[in-house]
């Protein structure tokens, strides 16, 4: 059964500020809604994946009702009137949240419509250099954190989808090169980097929800590493993704050789508009497209996947697949999946889950690529460009557990009355099988 975690029970307790670039999007106000709700016992925590884990695995993160919100839109609207737009809240929901939501008003941002054509706003801050608007993004940081009394932050990008600079170009692969062409105002650097860039230089944990190039660059990964930073990324896994990344390990368990596999959706919510532009559409397509030949042990000929925006379905996204396998004797079989899904209620909750973990980390001393998160995304972030992450999903799962079971372990002391429950614990939740 699901219960709310004490924040007074627990080790992560304090105020965490969880500043949000796209703070006026559906899944933002979907995850501010939902914590307003939570406080106010209007709901249980179904959906929120590590509120069923086991207690002494998740004692240590900081409560759902410790986060303490704020961020960045290029839309000015307060929460409220965002979420009315949005329609992902019942409107009993939406009138239970109403007064914390009509409260909270997005910071002006940073945007730039060569890399984002179908959003654009004008809640801009008002710089005209990359420096600048970094110094801006870090100023905002700090007076979040001193005006709501926060003793920690986090960053999460949940922002419309950018196109995707080179990655492998001269400036993307050293925290110094990065740096100079930050000073040179350099238009290959898009908004979302900044963001990030920002937030790992007030020594912030990062977290990329959305498939626009960020943390991701060597530079930054290099960066956060040299300051203990821990990043993660990105593209949330949450309804079609995570179903093939379930399906993939089992097919490949039975030896059921997939010839094919036609992935469609179609939504029509804002994010769907984003991705109406072919640029922000392709770099969704690269996060989507590259789970199952890491999964299946081959390359698969015929991988296609389809993202379609059609206004009248809303937040309510609908994703078809359809697997072709082969089987004894050369037999063909078809697999047909076919998920009625709400798009930003999938996302919300790994967003909390999010926050609270990149928190965790930073306490715990870590920095660079939290690979123990990598079931939360569709392209799980590498700390060396090139290298293939895990993509299956069980074992994604059993990482996650092994690096929550680790932090246990480590705050018990190596003797005494409980002589062995740290062993106990490592053994108990640690990975079956050992993973890529
Ligand atoms: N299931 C999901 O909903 C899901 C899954 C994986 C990834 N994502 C990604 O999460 C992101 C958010 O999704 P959404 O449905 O909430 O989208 P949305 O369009 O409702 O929200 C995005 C918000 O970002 C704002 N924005 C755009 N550029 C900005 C900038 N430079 N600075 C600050 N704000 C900016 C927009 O004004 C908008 O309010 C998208 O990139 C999406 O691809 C969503």
């Amino acid at each position: 059964m699901s219960t709310t975690n004490s924040s007074a029970a627990s080790a992560g307790a304090g105020r965490l500020g969880v500043a949000i670039v796209g703070l006026g999007g559906a899944v933002a106000s979907t995850a501010v809604a939902g914590v307003a709700l939570l406080r106010a016992n209007q709901m249980k925590t179904t959906g929120l994946p590590l509120a069923d884990f086991p207690a002494e695995l998740t004692a240590q993160l900081a409560g759902y009702d410790d986060l303490v919100f704020g961020g960045w839109d290029l839309c000015p609207d307060d929460l409220a009137a965002a979420a009315r737009h949005h329609r992902v809240l019942e409107p009993a929901q939406l009138a239970a949240a109403e007064a914390e939501l009509s409260a909270l008003r997005p910071w002006p941002a940073v945007g730039n419509v060569r890399f984002c054509r179908n959003v654009t706003g004008q809640h801009l801050l008002p710089v005209e250099s990359h420096a600048a608007a970094v110094e801006a993004i870090r100023a905002d940081l700090v007076r979040f954190r001193e005006e709501q009394s926060l003793e920690r932050v986090v960053v999460i990008n949940l922002a419309s989808t950018e196109a995707a600079p080179v990655l492998t170009q001269d400036l993307f692969l050293t925290p110094a090169a990065f740096e100079a062409a930050v000073q040179a105002n350099d238009e290959r650097i898009p908004p979302a980097m900044l963001y990030a860039y920002a937030a790992i230089l007030e020594d912030i944990p990062y977290v990329n929800f959305t498939p626009s190039c960020a943390a991701d660059a060597p530079a930054l990964v290099r960066l956060a590493e040299a300051r203990g930073v821990p990043v993660a990324g990105k593209d949330g896994k949450t309804g079609q993704t995570f179903l093939k990344t379930v399906l993939a390990p089992a097919l490949r368990a039975r030896n059921l050789h997939v010839d094919g596999w036609f992935s469609t959706n179609i939504l029509g919510n804002r994010d769907g508009q984003a991705l109406d532009n072919p640029e922000s559409l392709a770099s969704k397509l690269t996060t989507k497209g590259s789970v199952l030949d890491q999964i299946l042990g081959y390359k698969v000929d015929s991988h296609v996947v389809h993202i379609h925006y059609y206004k009248p379905r809303g937040d309510n996204k609908e994703a078809w697949d359809n697997i072709d396998v082969e089987g004894f004797l050369g037999q063909k079989m078809q697999i047909k999946v076919n998920f009625l899904c709400r798009d930003s209620i999938l996302a919300a909750p790994l967003v909390l889950e999010l926050a609270r973990l990149a928190d965790l980390a930073k306490r715990r001393g870590e920095g660079g690529v939290m690979h123990a998160l990598g079931g939360f995304f569709k392209s799980p972030m590498v700390t060396q460009a090139g290298t293939a992450p895990e993509h299956a999903f069980e074992r994604q799962q059993a990482m996650l557990m092994a690096w929550l079971a680790a932090g246990v372990a480590e705050t018990m002391p190596a003797a005494g009355p409980v002589r062995g429950a740290k062993t106990a614990v490592l053994a108990s939740f640690s990975p079956a099988t050992p993973t890529a």
